[in-house]
């Protein structure tokens, strides 16, 4: 084809640019950095050398994160999805459909997505926890299909942050806030920003990504605990290092004990052996249907 300058203008206005869109050779790359640096064992002073820990894709997916989610864009994602006016499916048409997100870099090793859900919810279920717990393990990274409905992967996954107010340096790679056009509004960047004083974090607009897309389909369905466990666990700036404690209030710091109970099961349960999920599939087509109808709104 050839290249006209009427071309090269059209490429400029539309953003973000098809190459910003996938710096990570598949999704999981973000949750595997995640992974290993919050290793096990690991020191106060290796966690903060987390650099060392991601490679450039890593690095230049949470440059472009950083960079894109303004207030302005989470706002419109949200109109975008959270009316849950796309379609009614089950949960297991979901799953199924997740699941169509291929690892193609080494298929004998990697789990799929659906069975990093069981591998989730059944480390959960080992350990004893009620019922909604485990349900949601299975559940709570349901909402990357956002990527398989086009969105960037930036839009989907890496650590959530507060937008409409002053970044933390507890949020990893701050230093990419600076490209980010909300930097330069004086009033985003105060401490409360558009919020008020321990408003609750009803009230804040955290980066768009699975996280919030899947709480919000389920929110109707789950006791609280588990909407906070879905909501806020890749808030790791606010559950793994305090930050953002003035948003927050009282209620938020009592739901945060089940994030944080939460947590380990993401981060480890990959190492696991891979479940057997012809054996424990009946379990979980109990439990679903225990707490959802068969279809909901996505
Ligand atoms: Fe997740
Ligand atoms: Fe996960």
């Amino acid at each position: 084809m050839e290249h006209t300058e009427e071309h090269s203008s059209l490429r400029e206005h539309r953003a973000p640019l098809e190459e910003d869109q996938a710096p990570l050779k598949e999704l999981d790359e973000w949750d595997d950095f995640v992974a290993i640096r919050y290793r096990q064992g690991k020191s106060e002073e290796e966690f903060r050398n987390y650099k060392a820990d991601a490679n450039p894709t890593v690095t230049e997916f949470y440059r472009q994160n950083h960079k894109y989610q303004t207030l302005d864009f989470v706002l419109k994602k949200k109109a975008e999805y959270c009316g849950l006016n796309r379609e009614k499916k089950s949960i297991w048409e979901m799953a199924e459909y997740l699941n169509t997100l291929v690892d193609d870099s080494d298929p004998d090793t990697d789990v799929t997505q659906i069975e990093h859900l069981l591998q989730t919810a059944e480390a959960i279920r080992k350990d004893g926890h009620p019922r909604w717990f485990i349900l949601a393990g299975f559940l709570h990274d349901l909402g990357k299909v956002l990527c398989l409905y086009g969105e960037p992967q930036w839009a989907v996954v890496g650590d959530t942050f507060p937008a409409g107010c002053a970044y933390s340096d507890q949020v990893v790679f701050p230093e990419f806030f600076a490209a980010n056009p909300d930097s330069g509004k004086p009033e985003y960047q105060t401490q409360y920003g558009i919020y008020e004083r321990n408003c609750g974090l009803g009230k804040v607009h955290l980066s768009f990504g699975h996280d919030e897309y899947i709480f919000r389909v389920t929110q109707k369905y789950l006791p609280e605990e588990a909407r906070y466990m879905l909501r806020y666990h890749s808030f790791y700036a606010a559950h793994r290092h305090g930050a953002y404690r003035h948003l927050m209030n009282e209620h938020d710091e009592a739901m945060f004990e089940w994030v944080r109970k939460f947590n380990p099961y993401d981060l480890y349960s990959k190492g696991r052996e891979r479940p057997n999920t012809k054996e424990i599939l009946p379990y979980y087509q109990g439990l679903v249907s225990e707490f959802f109808p068969d279809k909901i709104d996505w």
